[in-house]
């Protein structure tokens, strides 16, 4: 039998990139490809990359040229690039950096065995189709070996929502949803292998429609795994989020009191311009629909500064819903003009401006994450164990409300769930006592 062959792969960008580069990896291993983490190391090198911000777009030249001397230190090497910069930018990629081998996008890595054939007789290999067979079947059965236990499981892709600002429904196509009994097989394999904690993914996941009563639907069959005890869901858009949804919080144990509910801006004017089809009123009641079904629950959001055309009224409103529902956890972002999108052909907002809101912005949500952090002091959460901390003796895992929890213990396993008495807030994170 011949060598087995490395492969690295570096993955940048959201969570249905995680989920994506795993299943790379395992398509690959039918090519005797294993896993490494060391670049120096790898027969084979997969960037799986971004496209959202310019920034994470150009984080792959730059990786790209760092490279370079392990090319040329070993020609053999291959070199490829996947994901959303793959598809957006496609044959330019092999251009712009001719040590590209293979292009693949999210929606062809069924085929990389192919395409790693194909550059292995030393030709160029692309493939950024939006096939219309579905790729995850295409891919075949999972590995049954023990795993970690929490794990992320993608079950809708694409959007068809076209915020003017966003790529994603160019980079990954229309909103598609895998069905049901697919997604239930798979999470089932998923305990089986240890898994006691599962993330459903998706772009728009709370669009889900692969089950007959929606993303609700399929939380409710989930929740019957026996073995399994956590569900989460990510990301999910504000007119998706329907009574079934709501009520499933109320209803379901296992689905965990914490929800992503990106809002992007306070003010109307803009939420407009931005295409989101809601008003800041319309989320602000949302989240007291949420806030009745499930009262402790943990709002994360995620908001745009200096989008085209806001004003300092606007951005004033952003700091005004901020205010008003309280974050447990917010992500913010500049905006950045994306090519072939609506808002990129607009008068753009001028950068110190962006750069001063953003401050102002993460300086507001900084002090809510804190307080949040801080009010789960003297509390009991149940926390799920994940791995060894950095200190002899630790050990690491989420509680319901995600924060991490270090625990100085023996005796407890990964994937244990127990009850944790919070001691003390640190910067990132909780301490605890069992
Ligand atoms: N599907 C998710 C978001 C996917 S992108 C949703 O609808 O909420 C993740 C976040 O990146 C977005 O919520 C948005 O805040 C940010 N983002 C997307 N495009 C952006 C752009 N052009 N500039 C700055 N931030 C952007
Ligand atoms: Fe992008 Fe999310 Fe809007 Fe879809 S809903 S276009 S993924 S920001
Ligand atoms: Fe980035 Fe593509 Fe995810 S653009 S955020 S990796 S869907």
């Amino acid at each position: 039998m011949s060598e087995p062959k490395k492969l690295f792969i570096k993955t940048y960008g959201c969570q249905m990139n995680v989920y994506d580069s795993e299943r790379m990896a395992e398509a690959l291993a039918g090519q005797g490809y294993i896993p490494t983490d060391t670049a120096a190391d790898a027969d084979m090198i997969l960037l799986n990359t971004c496209h959202i911000r310019e920034k994470a777009a150009e984080k792959v030249y730059s990786e790209l040229g760092r490279l370079r001397p392990l090319k040329e230190a070993k020609p053999d090497l291959k070199i490829g690039v996947a994901g959303c910069v793959a598809q957006a930018e496609g044959a330019e990629i092999m251009a712009r950096q001719p040590l590209v081998d293979l292009v693949v996008g999210p929606q062809s890595y069924h085929r990389l065995p192919e395409l790693e054939a194909r550059a292995g007789r030393g030709r160029k290999a692309l493939d950024t189709d939006f096939p219309e067979d579905d790729k995850f079947d295409r891919l075949g059965a999972r590995p049954k070996s023990q795993r970690g236990p929490t794990a992320f499981l993608t079950v809708q892709e694409g959007c068809d929502k076209f915020c003017a600002f966003c790529v994603v429904p160019y980079t990954r196509g229309i909103e598609v949803s895998r069905a049901a009994d697919r997604v239930l097989l798979e999470a089932r394999d998923l305990v089986e292998r240890g898994v006691r904690e599962i993330t459903l993914l998706g772009q728009n996941v709370n669009a889900y429609h692969g089950h007959e009563a929606g993303l609700a639907g399929l939380i409710r069959d989930l929740a019957r795994i026996d073995g399994l005890h956590r569900i989460r869901f990510t990301t999910s858009h504000p007119n998706d989020m329907d009574d079934a949804l709501i009520a499933a919080h109320a209803e379901v144990e296992k689905l965990m009191p914490y929800l992503h509910l990106p809002v992007q801006s306070g003010s109307d004017r803009v939420l407009k311009a931005m295409n989101r089809k809601h008003t800041a009123d319309d989320y602000l009641r949302l989240v007291t629909r949420i806030r009745e079904a499930r009262p402790d629950i943990m709002l994360s959001g995620d908001f745009i500064v200096g989008f085209p055309g806001e004003t300092d009224a606007d951005f004033a409103d952003t700091l005004g819903l901020v205010e008003s529902v309280g974050y447990g956890q917010a992500y913010t972002f500049k905006y950045s003009s994306r090519p072939g999108t609506p808002a990129a052909e607009r008068v753009q907002v001028a950068e110190d401006v962006k750069d001063e809101r953003l401050q102002t912005l993460q300086a507001l949500i900084g002090r809510q994450q804190r307080a949040a952090q801080d009010a789960m002091v003297g509390r009991t959460v149940r926390v799920l164990f994940e791995k060894p901390g950095r200190m002899a003796g630790q050990m690491v895992g989420k509680s319901e409300y995600l924060h991490a929890v270090h625990v100085q213990t023996t005796g407890v396993e990964r994937g244990d769930i127990l009850p944790v008495r919070i001691v003390s807030s640190n910067s990132n994170s909780l301490k605890g006592e069992i």
